[in-house]
């Protein structure tokens, strides 16, 4: 299964990158495969460090500034002791990892990791359908530049219902934002 989660990973000037990824795991997350684009930073990042932290949040506006790569301001997190890793504050859970191997047949990578260290640090707050409705806006701005803008806007339409219906604050304003990030793009 799929776990949509937000991967962080040190850079080579030693800042950290936060990105989104959805790794394949197993339902007691007991290993991970990442499949990170060769042409994302993640991978450049995992390919030389060899290790990262996922994160599980219920924070889709953070999900949204991180899919962008317009994290202002940057997140709180803190680096985990005697490892290479940063974890993020406002994460629900974490999960410490090194790379064990890297098969690279095709434009992404699969990244086989080993789980090392985990952690919990406040509840899932649970669904509502403006989550996903962030989310799946948040994978349309990740590939604004290989889908045609009428079919984002199409798909931006059916799910403004779902933040009409069910958002609070923090839904509406990631929403808000990823779409004016698109306004902004599709005006360059
Ligand atoms: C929910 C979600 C899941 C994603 N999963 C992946 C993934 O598994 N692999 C990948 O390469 N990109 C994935 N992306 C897209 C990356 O987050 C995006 O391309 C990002 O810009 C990569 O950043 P980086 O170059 O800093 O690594 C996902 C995006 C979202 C919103």
């Amino acid at each position: 299964v799929i776990l949509e989660g937000i991967v962080t990973t040190i850079n080579d000037d030693g800042g950290v990158n936060v990105s989104p990824m959805g790794p394949l795991v197993d339902r007691a997350i007991s290993q991970l495969v990442l499949r990170p684009f060769k042409t994302s930073r993640t991978f450049a990042n995992l390919q030389r460090a060899g290790c990262g932290v996922l994160h599980v949040t219920d924070n889709v506006e953070l999900m949204a500034h991180a899919a962008v790569g317009r994290l202002d301001p940057v997140p709180q997190m803190q680096r985990l002791p005697a490892f290479n890793g940063y974890v993020l504050t406002d994460a629900c859970r974490w999960y410490a990892f090194k790379v064990k191997q890297i098969l690279d047949p095709t434009e992404r990578a699969t990244v086989e990791c080993e789980i090392i260290d985990r952690g919990v640090q406040r509840e899932f707050f649970g669904f509502n359908r403006a989550q996903f409705a962030v989310i799946e806006a948040c994978i349309l701005a990740t590939r604004i530049d290989r889908i045609e803008q009428s079919e984002i806007r199409e798909e931006l339409k059916r799910l403004k219902p779902l933040i009409k219906k069910t958002a609070g604050d923090r839904e509406t304003r990631a929403f808000e934002f990823l779409k004016n990030y698109f306004e902004e793009r599709w005006a360059e």
